[in-house]
């Protein structure tokens, strides 16, 4: 019964308490009668704590520390909960991998968690649904996982008991870190929850997995934004990531940095991905191929941005089924991590890959491509870009996932987008989900 650790700090045996040896306590102590209630209590004592402590609460301990102050009062624990948390993580197939999954609500999460399952790994949610975009296209995305048979825990990941509580019900043999605070321009509105998720979180994170026994192995989603303000295309692997655009690409930068010391102290194995503008089915409201439809739909002026000297501004846009092919691929050829009890035992992996689709479209051309699909014609706004995080072009060079991951991108924007509007026609259709 691994509740017990709980109780780890306190002295279990009688010797700490020196008791016996003071003079002035020895009569009494030599009193059975005290022996016995002292050990009464003792007992009652422990029960309390293990009731009090069983249903485990995560409340926030310190609300005044900034980094905690996000969260929430989430409950976690209890038999049926752990039944649920074994069951959605057992391996169905041979050779399978037994993978926690953070960030499982989002968009990425979500696809993901419903790839592994499908083929027979054992999966673990894990998301807080925070309120960044509607938390009802999450719990929409919940009940398609519930029903796969793919169980989110509702936690943040800062939350190192309940991280370390998962590690004692299950040993995940690999984790998908997911979970993250995304978006460029929030990051003005509210930079503190990208330190505390992209960051904070991260650590968090990384703690828990060097101490966990066996390591995991851990596959995580860095950005194509840590290129920054780079000019030279494709962006290649080793360009140089050191001049980052907006906050998000700071905390992206941070973490792949930070891999990089849990990689060298611990032996964790670490693959980074940098992901270039994913889209598709389940994706995020936030996010232009998703608004402008929403907005084309409703007849409102959706705004394009164009650079300097009507430079255009194009992305390299891939369809999540890549992203989720990408991902997979990344866990497979994962090495184990090398440590033990906290302890590096020998040299561990350590990648970075772009995960792109190396045709980049300007945004223009998204737009008429979801004209086209919509029937119906978009009433533009061109704007000069701000400069407010978002940078003018992205374009990955995938030549390294392409040898080592077996990566091949194999849908193009026109196919992809084909799928997102029908899955946002249906999606939205019934007009109670209101699009926002
Ligand atoms: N979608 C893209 O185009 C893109 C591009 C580059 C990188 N990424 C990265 O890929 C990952 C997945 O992105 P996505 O598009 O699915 O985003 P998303 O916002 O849909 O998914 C992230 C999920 O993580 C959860 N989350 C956030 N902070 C958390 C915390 N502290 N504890 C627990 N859960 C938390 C959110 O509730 C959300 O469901 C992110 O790390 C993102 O930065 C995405
Ligand atoms: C969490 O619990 C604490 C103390 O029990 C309480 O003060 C706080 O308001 C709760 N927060 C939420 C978000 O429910
Ligand atoms: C792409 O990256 C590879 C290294 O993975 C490099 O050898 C190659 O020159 C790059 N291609 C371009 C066009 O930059």
């Amino acid at each position: 019964m691994k509740q017990i650790s709980h109780l780890d700090d306190i002295p279990s045996t009688p010797g700490k308490f020196k008791m016996d040896k003071s003079p002035y306590n020895r009569l009494r102590w030599h009193s059975s009668l005290a022996k016995l209630t002292f050990w009464s209590f003792v007992f009652l004592a422990l029960i309390f704590i293990f009731f009090f402590r069983s249903p485990s609460s995560s409340t926030p301990q310190a609300l005044s520390d900034p980094s905690r102050r996000y969260l929430q009062n989430y409950s976690w624990g209890g038999a049926a909960w752990e039944k649920r948390v074994r069951s959605s993580a057992r391996i169905r197939s041979r050779n399978g991998m037994s993978v926690l999954v953070t960030g499982a609500a989002g968009f990425v999460g979500t696809h993901v968690s419903a790839a592994l399952k499908r083929r027979g790994d054992g999966v673990l949610g894990l998301d807080n649904f925070n309120d960044y975009y509607d938390p009802s296209l999450k719990r929409a995305r919940q009940a398609l996982l519930e029903r796969a048979g793919v169980f989110i825990v509702e936690g943040d990941i800062n939350d190192e008991a309940l991280l370390k509580k998962l590690f004692e019900v299950v040993a995940f043999t690999h984790v998908m870190h997911l979970a993250a605070q995304a978006g460029v321009r929030y990051a003005m509105e509210n930079p503190s929850s990208y330190v505390h998720s992209n960051i904070a979180g991260l650590v968090s994170l990384l703690e828990v997995c060097k101490s966990a026994n066996p390591q995991p192995a851990i596959v995580w989603a860095s950005s194509s934004s840590v290129y920054g303000l780079n000019t030279k295309v494709p962006f290649s692997e080793k360009d140089r990531t050191d001049q980052p655009a907006s906050l998000y690409a700071a905390t992206k930068k941070a973490g792949e940095e930070i891999a990089h010391t849990y990689n060298h102290i611990y032996g964790l194995s670490l693959t980074g991905l940098r992901f270039f503008t994913v889209y598709g089915p389940w994706g995020r409201p936030d996010m232009a191929y998703f608004f402008f439809t929403r907005d084309i739909l409703k007849g409102k002026t959706i705004s394009i941005f164009e650079a300097a000297n009507h430079g255009t501004v194009a992305r390299d846009f891939t369809y999540i089924d890549d992203i989720v092919r990408g991902c997979l691929a990344a866990l497979d050829t994962a090495e184990k991590s090398t440590g033990s009890g906290g302890k590096k035992k020998g040299p561990a992996q350590l990648r970075v890959y772009n995960l792109g689709n190396t045709s980049p479209v300007p945004v223009s051309d998204l737009v008429s491509i979801l004209e086209r699909l919509l029937k119906v014609k978009a009433k533009r706004n061109i704007l000069r870009l701000p400069r407010n995080g978002d940078v003018q072009y992205t374009h990955a060079n995938i030549s390294l996932a392409q040898r080592e991951l077996g990566y091949k991108p194999t849908t193009d924007l026109q196919s992809g987008l084909k799928k997102f509007v029908r899955w946002y026609l249906r999606f939205y259709a019934d007009g109670k989900k209101s699009g926002v």
